[in-house]
């Protein structure tokens, strides 16, 4: 068989890792061909491609980002009806001139949804997901989270220390687009006071009411983890808004953080290199029992897969009752 690798969307820690994992299992267990398809759907539309052999796929595990590079080009999106090329239609074409007979798509929740959609006018696709945001319904986790959670919990332990020298308000703004996973973990593990995620209402004055209570109590100092998706008044960054409405409110001495694209960037951290392994070598196991339209995830333990059509156009947000939460809240954290 020959097979094709694509990864779109934000790159994240551990893409390097599944596209050997891919590639290694076609090649060592199943004797296939892989061809990497360079930036995402532009790749198949512009027809960049490179061979993939054992040669090039060695040395990548630790590598961070993605040796094919990567783009949001969606085909689907409706372009300009005047000079509109029929995108979808030209990768079809492609796809059957490079003679594949399955194509992985790396990505988050628009690439799947993407994924889904090629599946649907006949292309044989088999989905891996990735994001540092953990948001892609159907699996527990993505990889690109553990790394990501291990360095926003680096960051905060490092406020953590000049917040208490200084006894001082520290705001740190954390990605996850418009979910809280990476915020409720990072904030969790790097012991922050209070917790803001876009899957929980806050209230601004609570979020004072209880800094100056820690206060009164004789914690001079506070973490606050926000999630870049909690809503604030357009065109202002929820960190920076957060800290201004606290100085405002308490009169307390605040500062902010943004921690921005270091959560994405370098080296996978261990359980995402075995994450981003088992995932691509389960890909290639589906497609060698030529088990198409599905996306590889965990469930617990077990690496599995599930319909792509059932994922796509999805979202994973923190369950209210999620145990985290509530273990969070009983030892004092506030969600605002
Ligand atoms: O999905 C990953 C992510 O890093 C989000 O956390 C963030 O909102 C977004 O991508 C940033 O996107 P871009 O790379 O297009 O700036």
């Amino acid at each position: 068989m020959r097979i094709g690798i694509l990864t779109a969307g934000g790159d994240c820690p551990g893409i390097n890792a599944a596209i050997r994992g891919v590639g290694k299992t076609a090649i060592l267990q199943y004797g296939m061909e892989v061809i990497g398809i360079s930036s995402g759907f532009l790749g198949l539309i512009n027809e960049e491609y490179t061979r993939l052999d054992e040669n090039v796929l060695s040395g990548i595990l630790t590598l961070g980002g993605t040796i094919l590079g990567t783009s949001r080009e969606n085909p689907f999106k409706k372009g300009n009806p005047f000079n509109a090329i029929d995108k979808p239609k030209l990768i079809r074409k492609h796809y059957a001139e490079l003679g594949l007979d399955a194509l992985v798509c790396i990505g988050g929740n628009g690439t799947q949804r993407t994924a889904a959609q090629l599946s649907e006018i006949g292309l044989n696709i088999v989905g891996i997901p990735k994001t540092i945001d953990n948001d892609v319904w159907g699996t527990d986790i993505t990889f690109g989270f553990d790394s990501a959670v291990t360095i926003a919990t680096e960051a905060i332990d490092r406020l953590h220390s000049t917040a208490n020298s200084h006894k001082r308000i520290m705001v740190i703004e954390v990605m996850g687009h418009h979910t809280g996973w990476l915020a409720l973990y990072s904030g969790v593990a790097g012991g922050g006071d209070i917790i803001l995620i876009p899957e929980i209402d806050f209230d601004i004055q609570a979020v004072a009411r209880c800094l100056k209570k820690r206060v009164q109590d004789k914690k001079p100092y506070s973490i606050v983890v926000v999630a870049e998706g909690i809503p604030v008044p357009k065109g202002v960054s929820p960190g920076y808004y957060i800290s201004s409405q606290i100085k405002e409110l308490t009169d307390l001495e605040t500062r902010d953080t943004i921690l921005g694209y270091i959560q994405r960037g370098g080296t996978p951290s261990p359980m995402d290199r075995v994450l981003a392994t088992r995932y691509g070598a389960h890909a290639a196991e589906l497609i060698a029992g030529k088990q198409f339209g599905r996306m590889v995830s965990l469930k617990g333990n077990d690496i599995t897969s599930v319909p792509l059509e059932e994922v796509g156009g999805k979202l994973k947000p923190v369950p209210l009752d999620h145990p985290l939460v509530e273990k969070a809240r009983w030892m004092g954290v506030s969600f605002g």
